[in-house]
């Protein structure tokens, strides 16, 4: 039988982005709303090995549902991946009463869960938090669709300099592993060329869509890159490369960095990031563990934890598509 949770721990870990916010605020208000209590975790596991706790109550989350950044921090904890620090965490957490833990965080951050549980048997609920929107089991990572709003709002800007001086533009987002932001912050962006990892254009096709729309009477273009490409070695090489063989083009490169990471969370991911905590503390009361919150058809659903981190996240293949006859 599961034992009855009197208290949570809720930590945010691996790379921030916009809505984790609201779902700390989320997990520390359902907690009130069941009267359980709730404890802060700062830095994500590493402050769980140095017992960096905070109480927190419903009012410790106000003025925070619009705020980008985790106000409890984040990181990626090295000490986390050995036993000794796990076991250091293990007994931080015993010593302050906590019985389960929300982890808000990508498949970096379910992985440490996972093996924290296998050792310690330790109520683990993961809701998934990056902009990469690369997590299996949910249609939407909080964050994601914030970035992809702040990228949009930047091509723009950059597609009012390009059109003035007739250029080319190599523009670089994030998407280690995978090219959600890339192809759909492309497309919404009228982008000439989307280049993300999981299809190889090729060079060769890229100068020839290049050069194409050069001779359809296009005067200045944007090709959107995800940082995890893998068509050039970098962006730059990238550019360098199209210069030498299109002397037609004026080429600049943006790397939008970490900009895309930052800024106040949408009300989209405001609303996920509420049903979401709403989703992991209720399931965690139930008893359930080792499962990832996520939304799909509109649906919160319950992912088991394994599955979240070994699946696949898939582009919609049909992106590509749209983005191809919109460069027509
Ligand atoms: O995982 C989210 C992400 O933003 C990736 O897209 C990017 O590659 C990485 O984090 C950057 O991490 P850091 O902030 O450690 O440089």
């Amino acid at each position: 039988m599961s034992k009855t949770i009197k208290k949570v721990g809720v930590l945010t870990s691996g790379g921030d982005s916009p809505g984790m916010n609201a779902a700390i605020r989320s997990v520390v208000r359902t907690c009130a709303y069941h009267n359980i209590e709730c404890i802060g975790i700062y830095r994500g596991y590493q402050g769980m090995i140095e017992g960096d706790f905070k109480e927190m109550g419903p009012r410790s989350v106000n003025n925070i549902v619009n705020k980008g950044g985790t106000i409890l921090k984040s990181a990626r904890s090295v000490d986390f991946r050995t036993p000794e620090g796990r076991k250091k965490a293990h007994e931080n957490l015993l010593k302050a009463g906590i019985d389960a833990l929300v982890v808000i965080g990508g498949d970096g951050s379910f992985t440490g869960g996972l093996i924290f549980n296998s050792e310690y048997d330790f109520p683990v609920m993961g809701i998934p938090g990056t902009i990469d929107n690369d997590i299996y089991g949910t249609s939407f990572t909080l964050g994601y669709d914030t970035a992809l709003n702040t990228v949009v709002d930047c091509i723009d800007k950059i597609r009012d300099t390009a059109s003035s001086h007739n250029r080319l533009f190599f523009v670089e987002v994030m998407g280690r592993d995978a090219g959600h932001i890339a192809l759909n912050a492309g497309i919404g962006a009228g982008a000439e060329e989307i280049l993300i990892p999981e299809e190889d254009l090729g060079l060769d096709r890229l100068l020839d869509s290049l050069q194409k729309s050069k001779a359809s009477g296009k005067s200045s273009s944007i090709v959107v890159i995800a940082e995890g490409d893998k068509i050039g070695k970098n962006v730059f090489e990238l550019k360098d490369y199209v210069e030498a063989n299109l002397p037609e083009y004026d080429v600049r490169v943006s790397v939008l960095g970490h900009m895309q990471r930052g800024g106040s969370p949408s009300c989209f991911d405001r609303v996920l990031a509420s049903r979401l905590g709403v989703k992991a503390v209720e399931s965690l009361i139930e008893g359930k563990s080792n499962y990832m919150v996520g939304l799909k058809e509109d649906k919160v659903v319950l992912t088991p934890l394994e599955q979240a981190i070994k699946g696949k996240s898939e582009i919609d293949r049909e992106l590509l598509r749209v983005s191809d006859i919109m460069s027509t």
